[in-house]
């Protein structure tokens, strides 16, 4: 039976164990929530944990490829270089799972998972990067027209844009305003709702944002140059349905996709939808490349898992148990206010940074 949506099917499997095996929200009491998926235990569409491509899995340990060098550790004497990667991060090859496909584990420090998170929520959601964003459609803008983009103004009804993040970190639900932000554009801008890079439209691609992307990318000896990036931010009850990325006007290119905050699973398919996916889990601080077939590749990400960010115990703190006394300390003595609220967002949301090559030619000046 080919013709069947696999790639569908997959996503609803996902979504279904996380609202009714892991969600805390039910009312259903632990015994009665036991007894439902002990039912479904016999159901083959049932999702269970164990098809979750996990490299920190030892049963996946075959498929890292490289042990990093010494040349890849490029932190300055004291200061942090920020596009540098983590010299603690390994590399896999998932090819087996989806020719071309790398997973950077641990890509980035926690340290760095901060300070991209913090560059996310507080420049890269702003007026230059935001104005095709989807806050235009919930507040009733809808103009796409050359003519008023080029201007790169905010429209006037979306209330508060520049300082969405300011203002959402004070609010009596914290963050409610700017988990509305579901996605911002770096360099080329992207409308969503005509799939086309706007020629006329670009911000200015942070330079360092850039350097990251093509230091992970010659981790594995590709290379591209950096021209756009899509920053999704997800609350945890957000998804991203499978899709391809083919509106690039080249595609041979990898795509660096970072992600930052609440771990994912990330569904990597096959040219088509009718083959099954293969579910991969994906940490705050891993960077996952496609390149090669699987660049043209469906994919999604249907599940967030709440609460899995939790960065403080485990990598400042590896030795000690007491957690959440921990986590207080920590945050009271190591963290600025600012690095504070940007932590609490990340233990309830998810940031992807999806980072592209558009053109045929970057140097040449004409687009195509
Ligand atoms: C995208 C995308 C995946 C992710 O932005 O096109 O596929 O991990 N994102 O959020
Ligand atoms: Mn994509």
């Amino acid at each position: 039976d080919g013709t069947r949506d696999e790639f569908r099917l997959m996503e609803k499997r996902v979504k279904n164990y996380g609202r009714e095996v892991l969600s805390n929200q039910s009312s259903k009491s632990k015994r009665q929530k036991l007894k439902i998926n002990a039912g479904k235990a016999v159901n083959e569409t049932n999702f269970h944990w164990n098809e979750v491509v996990d490299v920190c899995n030892v049963r996946y340990s075959c498929l890292q490829v490289v042990s990093r060098n010494e040349s890849d550790i490029s932190f300055g004497d004291k200061k942090m270089d920020w596009s540098a990667t983590n010299s603690h991060s390994n590399v896999y090859d998932l090819s087996s799972i989806s020719p071309g496909l790398f997973l950077v584990s641990g890509a980035l420090s926690i340290e760095q998972q901060i300070y991209w998170a913090s560059k996310a929520v507080e420049e890269y959601s702003t007026v230059e990067h935001n104005n095709l964003n989807n806050l235009q459609s919930i507040y009733g803008n809808t103009e796409t027209d050359e003519a008023t983009l080029s201007k790169v103004t905010p429209a006037k009804d979306i209330p508060n844009v520049e300082d969405l993040w300011i203002n959402s970190v004070d609010e009596d639900i914290p963050f409610e305003t700017f988990s509305k932000l579901r996605w911002s554009c770096l360099g080329y801008h992207y409308d969503w709702t005509k799939r086309m890079y706007q020629k006329n439209l670009k911000s200015t691609f942070p330079p360092d944002l850039a350097s990251l992307c093509t230091n992970l990318a010659h981790l594995v000896n590709l290379d591209l140059t950096v021209e756009a990036a899509i920053v999704n931010y997800y609350p945890t009850s957000a998804n991203m349905g499978g899709h391809l990325d083919d509106a690039e006007h080249t595609m041979e290119k990898p795509i660096i996709s970072i992600s930052l905050g609440c771990s994912a699973i990330f569904l990597i398919g096959s040219t088509t939808r009718e083959v099954k996916p293969s579910p991969i889990l994906v940490r705050s601080g891993d960077a996952v490349i496609m390149s090669g077939t699987s660049r043209y590749c469906y994919h999604g990400v249907p599940l967030i898992l709440n609460s899995t960010f939790c960065p403080l115990e485990a990598e400042l703190y590896p030795d000690v148990s007491n957690t959440s006394q921990l986590l207080q300390q920590a945050q009271e003595q190591e963290y600025d206010s600012r690095a504070r609220n940007v932590v609490k967002y990340l233990q309830q949301a998810r940031i992807n940074m999806n980072v592209r090559q558009v053109r045929v030619n970057p140097l040449e000046e004409s687009d195509e």
